[in-house]
Protein backbone atom coordinates (compact mmCIF):
# COMPACT_ATOMS: atom_id res chain seq x y z
CA UNK A 1 0.00 0.00 0.00
CA UNK A 2 1.36 3.76 -0.69
CA UNK A 3 2.24 5.19 1.99
CA UNK A 4 -0.52 8.25 1.25
CA UNK A 5 -3.56 5.30 0.83
CA UNK A 6 -5.57 5.25 3.47
CA UNK A 7 -7.26 1.77 5.15
CA UNK A 8 -10.35 2.79 3.30
CA UNK A 9 -8.97 3.81 -0.06
CA UNK A 10 -7.32 0.95 0.27
CA UNK A 11 -10.43 -1.45 0.30
CA UNK A 12 -12.21 0.44 -2.28
CA UNK A 13 -10.38 0.37 -4.83
CA UNK A 14 -11.22 -3.15 -5.95
CA UNK A 15 -14.58 -1.60 -6.39
CA UNK A 16 -16.11 -3.01 -9.40
CA UNK A 17 -18.07 -0.17 -10.76
CA UNK A 18 -21.65 -1.69 -12.18
CA UNK A 19 -22.68 -0.86 -15.97
CA UNK A 20 -25.97 -1.11 -17.99
CA UNK A 21 -26.41 -4.63 -18.63
CA UNK A 22 -25.78 -3.73 -22.32
CA UNK A 23 -22.47 -2.42 -21.85
CA UNK A 24 -21.68 -5.35 -19.15
CA UNK A 25 -22.39 -8.03 -21.54
CA UNK A 26 -21.09 -9.52 -24.80
CA UNK A 27 -19.71 -6.76 -27.40
CA UNK A 28 -20.81 -8.84 -30.88
CA UNK A 29 -24.40 -8.12 -29.45
CA UNK A 30 -24.13 -4.40 -28.90
CA UNK A 31 -26.18 -2.59 -31.27
CA UNK A 32 -26.60 0.95 -32.37
CA UNK A 33 -30.40 2.25 -31.92
CA UNK A 34 -30.48 5.69 -33.76
CA UNK A 35 -34.18 7.62 -32.98
CA UNK A 36 -36.06 10.54 -34.76
CA UNK A 37 -33.58 13.27 -35.80
CA UNK A 38 -33.59 16.26 -32.95
CA UNK A 39 -33.59 20.38 -33.02
CA UNK A 40 -32.60 22.56 -30.14
CA UNK A 41 -34.14 23.87 -27.24
CA UNK A 42 -35.33 26.88 -29.09
CA UNK A 43 -34.11 29.69 -31.68
CA UNK A 44 -33.86 26.64 -34.18
CA UNK A 45 -33.10 28.32 -37.48
CA UNK A 46 -30.35 30.35 -35.88
CA UNK A 47 -28.49 27.20 -34.14
CA UNK A 48 -29.05 25.25 -36.96
CA UNK A 49 -27.05 27.63 -39.27
CA UNK A 50 -24.41 28.33 -37.12
CA UNK A 51 -24.24 24.14 -36.57
CA UNK A 52 -24.51 23.15 -40.36
CA UNK A 53 -22.84 19.79 -40.02
CA UNK A 54 -23.84 18.38 -36.40
CA UNK A 55 -26.95 19.99 -35.76
CA UNK A 56 -30.46 17.59 -36.18
CA UNK A 57 -28.93 14.62 -35.10
CA UNK A 58 -30.35 11.24 -33.92
CA UNK A 59 -30.30 10.69 -30.22
CA UNK A 60 -28.96 7.13 -29.84
CA UNK A 61 -29.10 4.63 -27.36
CA UNK A 62 -27.33 0.69 -27.02
CA UNK A 63 -29.91 -2.07 -26.90
CA UNK A 64 -29.05 -5.43 -27.26
CA UNK A 65 -28.99 -6.87 -30.79
CA UNK A 66 -27.06 -7.87 -33.63
CA UNK A 67 -23.15 -5.96 -32.99
CA UNK A 68 -21.41 -3.27 -35.21
CA UNK A 69 -18.19 -4.74 -36.73
CA UNK A 70 -17.12 -1.28 -37.74
CA UNK A 71 -17.25 -0.93 -33.90
CA UNK A 72 -13.97 -3.06 -33.45
CA UNK A 73 -11.41 -1.02 -35.59
CA UNK A 74 -8.65 0.35 -33.37
CA UNK A 75 -9.54 4.04 -32.03
CA UNK A 76 -6.60 6.56 -30.83
CA UNK A 77 -8.65 8.76 -28.26
CA UNK A 78 -7.84 11.95 -26.11
CA UNK A 79 -9.42 12.61 -22.86
CA UNK A 80 -9.52 16.12 -21.02
CA UNK A 81 -10.95 16.84 -17.78
CA UNK A 82 -12.65 20.84 -18.37
CA UNK A 83 -14.15 23.05 -14.97
CA UNK A 84 -14.44 22.49 -11.48
CA UNK A 85 -13.54 19.04 -9.78
CA UNK A 86 -16.44 16.68 -9.10
CA UNK A 87 -15.80 13.30 -7.58
CA UNK A 88 -16.07 10.60 -10.28
CA UNK A 89 -13.79 12.18 -12.87
CA UNK A 90 -11.39 9.14 -12.59
CA UNK A 91 -14.12 6.67 -13.13
CA UNK A 92 -14.98 8.32 -15.84
CA UNK A 93 -10.68 8.19 -17.43
CA UNK A 94 -11.53 4.34 -16.15
CA UNK A 95 -14.91 3.45 -17.94
CA UNK A 96 -13.31 5.35 -21.07
CA UNK A 97 -10.04 3.24 -20.73
CA UNK A 98 -12.23 -0.29 -19.89
CA UNK A 99 -14.90 0.64 -22.97
CA UNK A 100 -12.12 0.84 -25.33
CA UNK A 101 -10.34 -2.02 -24.43
CA UNK A 102 -13.35 -4.06 -24.30
CA UNK A 103 -13.94 -2.90 -27.76
CA UNK A 104 -9.96 -3.57 -29.13
CA UNK A 105 -6.90 -4.28 -26.91
CA UNK A 106 -4.72 -2.11 -29.62
CA UNK A 107 -7.38 0.79 -28.54
CA UNK A 108 -5.73 3.54 -26.81
CA UNK A 109 -6.11 6.55 -24.60
CA UNK A 110 -4.27 9.46 -23.69
CA UNK A 111 -4.98 12.04 -21.14
CA UNK A 112 -4.19 15.90 -21.73
CA UNK A 113 -2.92 18.05 -18.79
CA UNK A 114 -4.29 20.47 -16.72
CA UNK A 115 -7.35 20.91 -18.52
CA UNK A 116 -8.22 22.07 -22.18
CA UNK A 117 -4.81 24.25 -21.99
CA UNK A 118 -3.17 21.40 -22.29
CA UNK A 119 -4.71 20.21 -25.49
CA UNK A 120 -3.17 23.44 -26.72
CA UNK A 121 0.00 23.30 -24.72
CA UNK A 122 0.45 19.34 -26.12
CA UNK A 123 1.04 18.38 -22.66
CA UNK A 124 -0.12 14.83 -22.40
CA UNK A 125 0.10 11.64 -20.65
CA UNK A 126 -0.90 7.74 -21.75
CA UNK A 127 -3.31 6.30 -20.03
CA UNK A 128 -2.31 2.43 -18.55
CA UNK A 129 -3.85 -0.19 -16.84
CA UNK A 130 -1.20 0.35 -14.32
CA UNK A 131 -1.44 4.21 -13.85
CA UNK A 132 -5.23 3.76 -13.50
CA UNK A 133 -4.92 1.36 -10.58
CA UNK A 134 -4.05 4.12 -8.07
CA UNK A 135 -7.23 6.35 -9.31
CA UNK A 136 -10.15 4.09 -9.82
CA UNK A 137 -12.43 4.85 -7.30
CA UNK A 138 -10.80 7.80 -5.75
CA UNK A 139 -12.12 11.22 -5.32
CA UNK A 140 -10.13 14.33 -7.34
CA UNK A 141 -9.05 14.95 -10.71
CA UNK A 142 -5.24 14.73 -10.20
CA UNK A 143 -4.90 11.48 -13.00
CA UNK A 144 -4.21 14.21 -15.46
CA UNK A 145 -5.98 17.52 -13.50
CA UNK A 146 -8.29 19.90 -14.82
CA UNK A 147 -8.60 23.50 -15.83
CA UNK A 148 -10.81 26.65 -17.03
CA UNK A 149 -9.15 27.84 -19.90
CA UNK A 150 -12.22 27.78 -22.70
CA UNK A 151 -11.48 26.82 -26.42
CA UNK A 152 -12.87 29.09 -28.47
CA UNK A 153 -11.02 30.69 -31.03
CA UNK A 154 -10.27 29.08 -34.92
CA UNK A 155 -6.54 29.65 -33.89
CA UNK A 156 -6.53 27.46 -30.49
CA UNK A 157 -8.71 24.94 -32.82
CA UNK A 158 -6.26 24.65 -35.47
CA UNK A 159 -3.72 24.00 -32.70
CA UNK A 160 -5.73 21.49 -31.26
CA UNK A 161 -6.25 19.68 -34.56
CA UNK A 162 -1.91 20.02 -35.15
CA UNK A 163 -1.36 18.67 -31.70
CA UNK A 164 -4.16 15.79 -31.59
CA UNK A 165 -2.92 14.54 -35.37
CA UNK A 166 0.55 14.87 -34.91
CA UNK A 167 0.10 11.41 -32.71
CA UNK A 168 -2.91 10.42 -34.98
CA UNK A 169 -5.24 10.43 -32.26
CA UNK A 170 -8.95 10.65 -34.06
CA UNK A 171 -11.23 11.35 -31.37
CA UNK A 172 -11.43 13.49 -28.03
CA UNK A 173 -13.98 12.95 -25.40
CA UNK A 174 -14.36 16.90 -22.91
CA UNK A 175 -15.28 15.99 -19.33
CA UNK A 176 -17.39 19.08 -18.60
CA UNK A 177 -20.36 21.45 -17.44
CA UNK A 178 -22.67 23.06 -19.55
CA UNK A 179 -19.57 25.66 -21.29
CA UNK A 180 -16.88 23.33 -21.34
CA UNK A 181 -19.64 20.89 -23.48
CA UNK A 182 -20.79 23.88 -25.47
CA UNK A 183 -17.50 24.54 -26.25
CA UNK A 184 -16.78 20.26 -27.01
CA UNK A 185 -19.94 21.44 -29.73
CA UNK A 186 -18.34 24.01 -31.28
CA UNK A 187 -15.14 22.19 -31.65
CA UNK A 188 -16.44 19.35 -33.17
CA UNK A 189 -18.78 21.14 -35.58
CA UNK A 190 -15.11 22.57 -36.60
CA UNK A 191 -13.53 19.45 -37.52
CA UNK A 192 -16.44 18.30 -38.91
CA UNK A 193 -16.83 21.30 -41.23
CA UNK A 194 -13.18 21.21 -42.36
CA UNK A 195 -13.08 17.46 -42.80
CA UNK A 196 -10.45 17.14 -40.05
CA UNK A 197 -11.50 13.35 -39.06
CA UNK A 198 -11.47 14.13 -35.05
CA UNK A 199 -14.53 13.17 -33.59
CA UNK A 200 -15.61 14.98 -30.22
CA UNK A 201 -17.89 13.26 -27.40
CA UNK A 202 -18.84 15.43 -24.15
CA UNK A 203 -19.44 13.47 -20.65
CA UNK A 204 -21.88 15.73 -18.10
CA UNK A 205 -19.84 16.99 -15.50
CA UNK A 206 -20.35 19.71 -12.03
CA UNK A 207 -21.26 19.21 -8.44
CA UNK A 208 -23.59 22.09 -9.35
CA UNK A 209 -26.46 20.25 -10.74
CA UNK A 210 -26.91 22.47 -13.67
CA UNK A 211 -26.37 20.57 -16.49
CA UNK A 212 -29.35 18.56 -16.39
CA UNK A 213 -32.51 18.46 -18.98
CA UNK A 214 -35.12 16.20 -20.36
CA UNK A 215 -32.08 13.94 -21.47
CA UNK A 216 -29.72 14.17 -19.06
CA UNK A 217 -30.99 13.52 -15.78
CA UNK A 218 -28.40 14.45 -13.24
CA UNK A 219 -24.89 15.28 -13.82
CA UNK A 220 -21.67 13.62 -11.62
CA UNK A 221 -20.24 14.63 -8.53
CA UNK A 222 -23.56 16.33 -7.78
CA UNK A 223 -24.56 13.22 -5.50
CA UNK A 224 -21.07 12.93 -3.51
CA UNK A 225 -20.61 16.31 -2.95
CA UNK A 226 -24.12 16.92 -2.09
CA UNK A 227 -24.03 13.98 0.60
CA UNK A 228 -20.59 15.79 1.95
CA UNK A 229 -21.97 18.94 2.29
CA UNK A 230 -25.51 17.09 3.97
CA UNK A 231 -23.22 15.15 6.93
CA UNK A 232 -21.83 18.45 7.30
CA UNK A 233 -24.96 20.35 7.55
CA UNK A 234 -26.60 17.74 9.53
CA UNK A 235 -23.45 17.91 11.56
CA UNK A 236 -23.94 21.34 12.33
CA UNK A 237 -27.44 20.84 13.57
CA UNK A 238 -26.70 18.48 16.19
CA UNK A 239 -24.49 20.77 17.52
CA UNK A 240 -26.96 23.26 17.41
CA UNK A 241 -29.29 21.02 19.50
CA UNK A 242 -25.99 20.17 21.64
CA UNK A 243 -24.96 24.09 22.70
CA UNK A 244 -27.88 26.12 22.00
CA UNK A 245 -25.77 29.15 21.47
CA UNK A 246 -25.14 29.79 17.58
CA UNK A 247 -27.29 30.62 14.64
CA UNK A 248 -24.97 28.86 11.86
CA UNK A 249 -25.08 30.48 8.37
CA UNK A 250 -23.77 28.35 5.92
CA UNK A 251 -23.04 29.16 2.36
CA UNK A 252 -22.61 26.22 0.30
CA UNK A 253 -21.42 25.92 -3.63
CA UNK A 254 -23.28 26.54 -6.59
CA UNK A 255 -22.41 29.51 -8.38
CA UNK A 256 -25.35 29.60 -10.26
CA UNK A 257 -28.14 27.97 -9.73
CA UNK A 258 -29.09 26.50 -5.75
CA UNK A 259 -29.86 22.82 -6.51
CA UNK A 260 -27.34 22.01 -4.07
CA UNK A 261 -28.85 24.19 -1.13
CA UNK A 262 -31.86 22.43 -2.08
CA UNK A 263 -30.69 18.58 -2.01
CA UNK A 264 -28.82 19.84 1.12
CA UNK A 265 -32.04 21.16 2.63
CA UNK A 266 -34.27 17.96 1.54
CA UNK A 267 -31.72 15.78 3.36
CA UNK A 268 -30.59 17.82 6.67
CA UNK A 269 -33.60 19.97 7.01
CA UNK A 270 -31.85 23.29 8.23
CA UNK A 271 -34.40 25.78 9.69
CA UNK A 272 -34.26 28.48 6.56
CA UNK A 273 -32.46 27.60 3.14
CA UNK A 274 -32.70 30.19 1.01
CA UNK A 275 -32.98 29.31 -2.73
CA UNK A 276 -31.78 32.31 -5.38
CA UNK A 277 -34.25 31.53 -8.04
CA UNK A 278 -37.17 32.16 -5.78
CA UNK A 279 -35.34 35.22 -4.66
CA UNK A 280 -35.36 36.28 -8.23
CA UNK A 281 -38.83 35.18 -9.15
CA UNK A 282 -40.51 37.03 -5.90
CA UNK A 283 -38.16 40.22 -6.63
CA UNK A 284 -36.58 40.16 -3.01
CA UNK A 285 -34.36 43.04 -2.21
CA UNK A 286 -31.12 42.59 0.15
CA UNK A 287 -33.69 44.02 3.05
CA UNK A 288 -36.15 42.02 2.56
CA UNK A 289 -34.53 38.50 2.70
CA UNK A 290 -32.95 40.24 5.88
CA UNK A 291 -36.13 40.69 7.60
CA UNK A 292 -36.86 37.02 6.79
CA UNK A 293 -34.32 35.25 8.22
CA UNK A 294 -34.32 37.86 11.46
CA UNK A 295 -38.18 37.30 11.48
CA UNK A 296 -37.34 33.41 12.42
CA UNK A 297 -34.31 34.04 14.49
CA UNK A 298 -36.48 36.34 16.64
CA UNK A 299 -39.63 33.59 16.78
CA UNK A 300 -37.14 30.96 17.38
CA UNK A 301 -36.02 33.19 20.33
CA UNK A 302 -39.23 34.21 21.90
CA UNK A 303 -39.29 30.03 22.22
CA UNK A 304 -36.07 30.11 23.84
CA UNK A 305 -34.16 28.82 21.10
CA UNK A 306 -31.26 31.41 19.88
CA UNK A 307 -29.69 28.84 17.81
CA UNK A 308 -30.42 27.64 14.28
CA UNK A 309 -29.32 27.07 10.86
CA UNK A 310 -29.68 28.87 7.60
CA UNK A 311 -28.45 27.69 3.78
CA UNK A 312 -27.50 30.07 1.15
CA UNK A 313 -26.76 29.23 -2.38
CA UNK A 314 -23.19 30.40 -3.49
CA UNK A 315 -25.13 32.09 -5.86
CA UNK A 316 -27.86 34.29 -3.97
CA UNK A 317 -26.52 37.71 -4.76
CA UNK A 318 -26.39 38.14 -8.22
CA UNK A 319 -30.29 36.81 -8.09
CA UNK A 320 -31.17 39.89 -6.20
CA UNK A 321 -32.24 42.49 -8.54
CA UNK A 322 -30.28 45.70 -6.85
CA UNK A 323 -27.34 43.65 -6.34
CA UNK A 324 -27.54 42.43 -10.15
CA UNK A 325 -27.74 45.86 -11.10
CA UNK A 326 -25.03 47.01 -8.93
CA UNK A 327 -22.56 44.40 -9.83
CA UNK A 328 -23.43 44.73 -14.04
CA UNK A 329 -22.86 49.01 -13.41
CA UNK A 330 -19.70 48.46 -11.28
CA UNK A 331 -18.74 46.07 -14.31
CA UNK A 332 -19.21 48.60 -16.58
CA UNK A 333 -17.65 51.45 -15.07
CA UNK A 334 -14.18 49.45 -13.55
CA UNK A 335 -13.86 48.56 -17.53
CA UNK A 336 -14.20 52.33 -18.37
CA UNK A 337 -11.78 53.69 -15.50
CA UNK A 338 -8.36 52.36 -16.00
CA UNK A 339 -6.88 54.31 -13.48
CA UNK A 340 -8.94 52.44 -10.91
CA UNK A 341 -6.77 49.38 -10.83
CA UNK A 342 -4.03 52.00 -9.55
CA UNK A 343 -5.54 53.09 -6.52
CA UNK A 344 -3.75 52.18 -3.39
CA UNK A 345 -6.08 52.01 -0.85
CA UNK A 346 -9.55 49.79 -0.25
CA UNK A 347 -10.69 52.96 1.12
CA UNK A 348 -9.76 55.49 -2.15
CA UNK A 349 -11.59 52.73 -4.61
CA UNK A 350 -14.88 52.59 -1.93
CA UNK A 351 -15.12 56.40 -2.39
CA UNK A 352 -14.31 56.38 -6.24
CA UNK A 353 -17.30 53.92 -6.89
CA UNK A 354 -19.74 55.51 -4.44
CA UNK A 355 -19.05 59.01 -6.50
CA UNK A 356 -19.64 57.39 -10.04
CA UNK A 357 -22.43 54.89 -9.70
CA UNK A 358 -26.21 55.54 -10.68
CA UNK A 359 -28.67 57.06 -7.93
CA UNK A 360 -29.72 53.53 -7.35
CA UNK A 361 -27.15 51.00 -7.67
CA UNK A 362 -24.95 53.99 -5.18
CA UNK A 363 -28.06 53.36 -2.65
CA UNK A 364 -27.45 49.57 -3.13
CA UNK A 365 -23.56 49.53 -2.44
CA UNK A 366 -23.92 51.94 -0.19
CA UNK A 367 -26.51 49.21 2.11
CA UNK A 368 -23.35 46.78 2.07
CA UNK A 369 -21.11 46.74 5.19
CA UNK A 370 -17.83 48.20 4.34
CA UNK A 371 -16.00 45.07 4.14
CA UNK A 372 -18.38 43.03 1.89
CA UNK A 373 -17.84 46.83 0.12
CA UNK A 374 -14.14 45.99 -0.09
CA UNK A 375 -14.85 42.38 -1.65
CA UNK A 376 -16.57 43.61 -4.25
CA UNK A 377 -13.66 46.07 -5.27
CA UNK A 378 -10.79 43.37 -4.39
CA UNK A 379 -11.66 40.05 -6.67
CA UNK A 380 -11.93 40.10 -10.51
CA UNK A 381 -11.99 37.65 -13.10
CA UNK A 382 -9.83 37.39 -15.78
CA UNK A 383 -12.45 39.50 -18.28
CA UNK A 384 -12.21 42.39 -15.15
CA UNK A 385 -15.50 41.28 -13.85
CA UNK A 386 -16.48 41.49 -9.90
CA UNK A 387 -16.10 37.57 -8.41
CA UNK A 388 -19.61 37.25 -6.71
CA UNK A 389 -18.98 33.75 -5.84
CA UNK A 390 -15.67 34.95 -4.15
CA UNK A 391 -18.41 37.36 -1.83
CA UNK A 392 -18.88 35.98 1.54
CA UNK A 393 -22.57 35.96 1.91
CA UNK A 394 -22.65 34.02 4.61
CA UNK A 395 -20.87 37.14 6.33
CA UNK A 396 -22.92 39.66 4.76
CA UNK A 397 -26.01 38.61 5.87
CA UNK A 398 -24.84 37.55 9.55
CA UNK A 399 -24.00 41.45 9.66
CA UNK A 400 -27.13 42.53 8.02
CA UNK A 401 -29.24 40.42 10.42
CA UNK A 402 -27.29 41.12 13.63
CA UNK A 403 -28.24 45.16 12.27
CA UNK A 404 -32.04 44.26 11.80
CA UNK A 405 -32.37 42.68 15.49
CA UNK A 406 -30.40 45.32 17.29
CA UNK A 407 -32.87 47.22 15.47
CA UNK A 408 -35.79 45.31 16.92
CA UNK A 409 -33.86 45.42 19.92
CA UNK A 410 -34.67 48.80 20.81
CA UNK A 411 -38.14 49.30 19.50
CA UNK A 412 -38.84 46.43 22.36
CA UNK A 413 -39.59 43.62 19.66
CA UNK A 414 -36.80 41.00 20.24
CA UNK A 415 -35.43 39.80 23.38
CA UNK A 416 -33.04 36.96 22.46
CA UNK A 417 -29.27 36.63 21.98
CA UNK A 418 -28.00 36.40 18.34
CA UNK A 419 -24.50 34.71 17.88
CA UNK A 420 -23.75 33.87 14.09
CA UNK A 421 -21.31 31.30 12.98
CA UNK A 422 -20.22 31.74 9.03
CA UNK A 423 -19.63 28.71 7.09
CA UNK A 424 -18.53 27.82 3.76
CA UNK A 425 -18.66 24.46 2.34
CA UNK A 426 -17.24 24.00 -1.38
CA UNK A 427 -13.73 22.58 -1.76
CA UNK A 428 -14.54 19.96 0.97
CA UNK A 429 -16.61 18.28 -1.31
CA UNK A 430 -15.21 18.44 -4.82
CA UNK A 431 -12.99 15.61 -4.71
CA UNK A 432 -14.25 13.54 -1.66
CA UNK A 433 -14.33 9.50 -3.02
CA UNK A 434 -17.01 8.83 -4.75
CA UNK A 435 -20.36 7.69 -3.64
CA UNK A 436 -21.42 4.28 -5.50
CA UNK A 437 -23.97 6.24 -7.09
CA UNK A 438 -21.31 8.38 -8.76
CA UNK A 439 -18.84 5.39 -9.17
CA UNK A 440 -21.35 3.40 -11.12
CA UNK A 441 -22.72 6.46 -13.16
CA UNK A 442 -19.20 7.89 -13.66
CA UNK A 443 -18.17 4.87 -15.09
CA UNK A 444 -21.04 4.35 -16.51
CA UNK A 445 -21.00 7.59 -18.70
CA UNK A 446 -17.05 6.90 -19.44
CA UNK A 447 -17.91 3.25 -21.18
CA UNK A 448 -20.58 4.74 -23.01
CA UNK A 449 -18.69 7.92 -24.29
CA UNK A 450 -16.09 5.09 -25.52
CA UNK A 451 -18.76 3.27 -27.33
CA UNK A 452 -20.14 6.54 -29.01
CA UNK A 453 -16.78 7.39 -30.64
CA UNK A 454 -16.48 3.48 -32.34
CA UNK A 455 -19.93 3.88 -33.19
CA UNK A 456 -18.30 6.77 -35.16
CA UNK A 457 -20.52 9.41 -33.58
CA UNK A 458 -19.23 13.27 -33.20
CA UNK A 459 -21.19 15.99 -31.53
CA UNK A 460 -22.81 14.08 -28.20
CA UNK A 461 -22.89 14.00 -24.76
CA UNK A 462 -22.52 10.62 -23.25
CA UNK A 463 -25.65 9.93 -22.18
CA UNK A 464 -26.92 6.97 -18.89
CA UNK A 465 -30.50 7.15 -18.00
CA UNK A 466 -33.32 5.44 -15.86
CA UNK A 467 -31.27 6.09 -12.99
CA UNK A 468 -33.84 5.42 -10.67
CA UNK A 469 -33.08 1.90 -11.50
CA UNK A 470 -30.82 -0.78 -10.58
CA UNK A 471 -27.42 0.14 -12.76
CA UNK A 472 -27.67 -3.29 -14.55
CA UNK A 473 -30.94 -1.24 -16.18
CA UNK A 474 -30.08 1.86 -17.01
CA UNK A 475 -30.29 3.01 -20.44
CA UNK A 476 -27.19 3.97 -22.02
CA UNK A 477 -26.79 6.21 -25.35
CA UNK A 478 -26.01 9.73 -26.68
CA UNK A 479 -27.45 12.95 -26.96
CA UNK A 480 -26.44 14.88 -29.69
CA UNK A 481 -25.20 18.71 -28.41
CA UNK A 482 -27.05 21.10 -30.11
CA UNK A 483 -30.40 19.37 -28.94
CA UNK A 484 -29.60 21.08 -25.43
CA UNK A 485 -28.87 24.47 -27.00
CA UNK A 486 -30.31 28.04 -27.58
CA UNK A 487 -29.40 31.18 -28.12
CA UNK A 488 -28.22 33.73 -24.80
CA UNK A 489 -26.27 36.92 -24.73
CA UNK A 490 -22.85 36.64 -23.70
CA UNK A 491 -20.73 40.20 -23.25
CA UNK A 492 -22.72 41.60 -26.14
CA UNK A 493 -23.50 38.87 -28.82
CA UNK A 494 -25.88 36.29 -28.91
CA UNK A 495 -23.98 32.97 -28.45
CA UNK A 496 -25.32 29.51 -28.91
CA UNK A 497 -25.01 27.66 -25.41
CA UNK A 498 -26.14 24.48 -23.64
CA UNK A 499 -29.11 25.75 -21.86
CA UNK A 500 -28.34 26.12 -17.53
CA UNK A 501 -30.41 24.10 -15.28
CA UNK A 502 -32.20 26.29 -12.25
CA UNK A 503 -34.11 25.21 -9.63
CA UNK A 504 -37.56 24.71 -11.11
CA UNK A 505 -40.25 26.45 -8.60
CA UNK A 506 -43.03 24.69 -9.84
CA UNK A 507 -40.93 21.13 -9.55
CA UNK A 508 -41.30 19.01 -7.28
CA UNK A 509 -38.20 18.88 -5.19
CA UNK A 510 -38.80 22.78 -4.48
CA UNK A 511 -42.82 22.23 -3.42
CA UNK A 512 -41.59 19.50 -1.22
CA UNK A 513 -39.22 21.63 0.37
CA UNK A 514 -41.74 24.59 0.21
CA UNK A 515 -43.78 22.12 2.09
CA UNK A 516 -41.86 21.52 5.15
CA UNK A 517 -40.00 25.02 5.24
CA UNK A 518 -42.69 26.57 8.23
CA UNK A 519 -42.24 23.22 10.17
CA UNK A 520 -38.50 23.12 9.89
CA UNK A 521 -38.10 27.32 10.55
CA UNK A 522 -40.07 27.32 14.17
CA UNK A 523 -38.95 23.42 15.14
CA UNK A 524 -35.57 21.05 15.73
CA UNK A 525 -36.06 19.08 12.81
CA UNK A 526 -32.00 18.35 11.89
CA UNK A 527 -31.79 15.38 10.26
CA UNK A 528 -28.41 13.67 10.12
CA UNK A 529 -27.20 12.43 6.86
CA UNK A 530 -24.02 10.87 8.23
CA UNK A 531 -21.01 9.85 6.22
CA UNK A 532 -21.22 8.46 2.69
CA UNK A 533 -21.76 4.85 3.02
CA UNK A 534 -19.66 2.69 0.24
CA UNK A 535 -21.05 -0.75 2.11
CA UNK A 536 -24.17 -1.76 3.54
CA UNK A 537 -27.45 -1.72 2.83
CA UNK A 538 -28.34 -0.39 -0.43
CA UNK A 539 -31.05 2.14 0.65
CA UNK A 540 -28.32 3.77 2.28
CA UNK A 541 -25.17 2.92 0.40
CA UNK A 542 -27.15 3.43 -3.13
CA UNK A 543 -28.89 6.12 -2.68
CA UNK A 544 -29.46 8.21 -4.97
CA UNK A 545 -29.75 12.40 -4.80
CA UNK A 546 -33.27 13.03 -3.46
CA UNK A 547 -33.94 15.79 -5.82
CA UNK A 548 -33.21 13.00 -8.87
CA UNK A 549 -35.97 10.78 -6.67
CA UNK A 550 -38.43 13.56 -6.44
CA UNK A 551 -37.88 14.28 -10.08
CA UNK A 552 -38.25 11.18 -11.86
CA UNK A 553 -40.18 9.16 -9.11
CA UNK A 554 -43.50 7.80 -10.05
P1 LIG B 1 -17.97 23.69 -12.65
O1 LIG B 1 -19.19 24.41 -13.10
O2 LIG B 1 -16.82 23.90 -13.54
O3 LIG B 1 -18.24 22.24 -12.42
O4 LIG B 1 -17.52 24.27 -11.24
C1 LIG B 1 -18.48 24.62 -10.30
C2 LIG B 1 -17.88 25.08 -9.01
O5 LIG B 1 -17.64 23.98 -8.17
C3 LIG B 1 -18.81 26.11 -8.35
O6 LIG B 1 -19.74 25.54 -7.51
C4 LIG B 1 -17.84 27.05 -7.71
O7 LIG B 1 -18.37 28.33 -7.63
C5 LIG B 1 -16.69 27.04 -8.63
O8 LIG B 1 -16.65 25.76 -9.19
C6 LIG B 1 -15.37 27.36 -7.99
O9 LIG B 1 -14.39 27.39 -8.96
P2 LIG B 1 -12.84 27.42 -8.71
O10 LIG B 1 -12.40 26.01 -8.52
O11 LIG B 1 -12.30 27.99 -9.97
O12 LIG B 1 -12.59 28.23 -7.49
Amino acid sequence: MKSNVSPLQSARASYKPKLPQVLAGNLAKVAVKLGKPTRSISDQQAIQKLFLQTYGQAEVSFVTGKGSSSMKSPLKVAVVLSGGQAPGGHNVVAGIFDGLKKLNKKNTLTGYLGGPSGLVENKKIEITEKLLLAYRNTGGFDIIGSGRTKLETHEQFETVHKNLRSVGITALVVVGGDDSNTNAAVLGEYFKAHHIPIQVVGCPKTIDGDLKNEQIEVSFGFDTATKVYSELAGNVGRDCLSAKKYWHFIKVMGRSASHIALEVALKARPNLCLISEEVAAEQWTLAQITERVAKVVADRATNKKNYGVLLIPEGLLEFIPEIKKLISELNDLLAHHPEFEHMQSADHKVAFVKENLGEESKTAFKSLPHSIQVQLLADRDPHGNVQVAKIETEKLLIETVEHQLKHWKREGKYHGKFSGQAHYFGYEGRCADPSNFDADYCYSLGFTASYLLAAGLTGYLSSVRDLLKPASQWKAGGVPLTMMMNLERRHGKNKPVIQKALVDLKGKPFKAFAAKRRQWALGDDYASPGPIQFWGPASVADAVPETLRLERGK
